[in-house]
């Protein structure tokens, strides 16, 4: 039994993979078939956790320890979730969620080392069952998504400032998608890898081709 009347889908991936490129095109592809999308980025979206990202990501804070960043994030979610998410879901519309909990089960569960049960434990206390029905992750080679991450970096001045994870060693990066493996094995009915190689409009078809399967049946807002 379905707790929101609304439809759940979040993005994963690792850095560079051009999950928020997708992310758009998803939201324009589903406004233009009449739906109502509401969006939310993580962390960040509501006022409050646009603070918080930027604690989170300043690569001044090298001394923040996993279990702060795991807080932390947790903190900047459980505001969307009370001021975006789940007052959109109540409505019926569908959420569309640049990054959620898979990110830090994979990111400070996995590839820091504070393990699933850690991250499923916060989860739990925090926003008890609320989860996606649907999560694309795409895939890209590590390298080429780490150097695309980084000219970006380098050429907006604002992400310049919101590196400090994005910077971590190529064996951190591994651990992640070693991570988001270990979610598709545990829930493959929920979490999709999709090929995100390739030209843009071919990777949005892969994309619609996961999502289509849910758009009709799920929402009630045509
Ligand atoms: P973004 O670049 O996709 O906006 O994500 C910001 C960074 O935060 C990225 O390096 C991934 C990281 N992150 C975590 O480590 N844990 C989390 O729970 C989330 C949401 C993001």
């Amino acid at each position: 039994m379905k707790a929101y009347p609304g439809l759940f889908i979040s993005f994963e991936g690792t850095e560079g993979s051009g999950k928020s490129t997708q992310m758009r095109l998803l939201v324009n592809r589903l406004r233009s078939e009449g739906l109502t999308v509401t969006e939310n980025q993580e962390p960040g979206a509501t006022r409050i956790g646009k603070q918080i990202r930027r604690i989170l990501l300043d690569p001044v804070h090298h001394e923040m320890a996993s279990m702060t960043e795991l807080l932390l994030m947790f903190a900047s979610r459980t505001q969307a979730a009370n001021e975006i998410i789940i007052p959109a879901l109540t409505r019926g519309e569908i959420v569309v969620s640049d990054r959620f909990t898979d990110s830090t089960l994979a990111y400070q569960g996995e590839a820091r080392g504070l393990g699933f049960e850690t991250v499923l434990a916060a989860h739990r206390l925090a926003l008890g069952s609320l989860a996606p029905d649907l999560t694309i992750c795409l895939t890209i080679d590590l390298e080429k998504g780490l150097a695309r991450a980084d000219s970006r970096n380098q050429w907006s001045g604002d992400d310049a400032n919101e590196a400090r994870i994005d910077l971590q060693s190529l064996n951190f990066h591994r651990r992640v998608s070693e991570g988001y493996r270990k979610i598709a094995q545990l829930e493959p009915r929920r979490f999709r890898f999709v090929d995100g190689e390739g030209d843009r409009d071919m990777i949005a078809e892969r994309v619609w081709t996961e999502v289509s399967q849910f758009v009709p049946a799920r929402s009630q807002t045509k």
